[in-house]
């Protein structure tokens, strides 16, 4: 069995006593990451966007925390994020953006969806034929795929209007591959799980701060931050459970 450890939403600061809504962002990520690493091992940690708060001379912080790590940190660019810099500070071992990750026989593969100047999503056509294109590589391993935007509605008025546009586009490909397992995405700040069809969609809490599920407008969750452990079988069945933080 593999071990994929999620964290997302991070939200760092350039200043390491920065905050966003309350949480003093890199001392909350901190503590996630310790909490987690008790119950690892793991075989990969994937980092599903908004690395920081509009600030790239924060990935020095995330880089400093996981730049030792024996497995692989797929990190993928969020709404907060600029690509081109969180390309070159995670784009060497153990870091790396977007592509793919083998673990045993499944495979994860990480997807861009941010479009310039919006908070929305959007794959471009290059990352859906990308997406295509390594599926139809290795039918045979079950796979993750993980983007930073919801793909589903959440049924929260002010962050569906913030998901994936043109999703449909999305699940089109998704459709045409059985060896699809799960989607995990970010973003929403909220825990989400359903299915669609054979496909398992999971959503992850951030490791800041928490925004109310179900809520039409902008509104905080108390619920402390978490992150999210996906078991992955041998047999292509995946188990899953999220993990807050138990603050003193
Ligand atoms: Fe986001």
């Amino acid at each position: 069995m593999k071990r994929l450890l999620q964290i997302s939403d991070l939200h760092l600061r350039a200043d390491p006593q920065g905050f966003l809504r309350g949480a003093i962002t890199l001392e909350t990520l901190r503590a996630c990451l310790s909490e987690a690493m008790t119950a690892g091992p793991y075989d990969a940690i994937l980092v599903s966007g908004d690395l920081t708060q509009d600030e790239p001379a924060a990935y020095a912080h995330l880089q400093q925390l996981l730049g030792a790590s024996v497995i692989p940190v797929l990190c993928l660019p969020g709404n907060h994020d600029d690509p081109g810099a969180l390309q070159s500070a995670f784009g060497n071992s153990p870091f790396q953006t977007l592509g793919h990750v083998v673990l045993g026989n499944w495979l994860l593969i990480g997807l861009d969806s941010t479009e310039p100047g919006r908070d929305s999503g959007r794959l471009s056509s290059s990352e859906l034929r990308r997406l295509d294109e390594t599926l139809a590589r290795f039918p045979d391993r079950p796979t993750v795929v993980a983007l930073h935007h919801p793909p589903v509605m959440l049924g929260s008025r002010w962050i569906d209007a913030l998901g994936l546009l043109e999703a449909e586009q999305f699940w089109a490909v998704i459709d045409r591959h059985p060896n699809v397992r799960c989607v995990v995405f970010g973003h929403a700040h909220q825990t989400y799980d359903s299915t669609r069809g054979h496909v398992r969609i999971l959503g992850a809490p951030a490791t800041s701060a928490q925004f109310l599920p179900g809520s039409d407008d902008f509104a905080m969750d108390e619920r402390p931050p978490g992150w999210r452990v996906i078991n992955l079988d041998p047999s292509g069945q995946l188990r899953t459970a999220v993990n807050w933080l138990s603050l003193p």
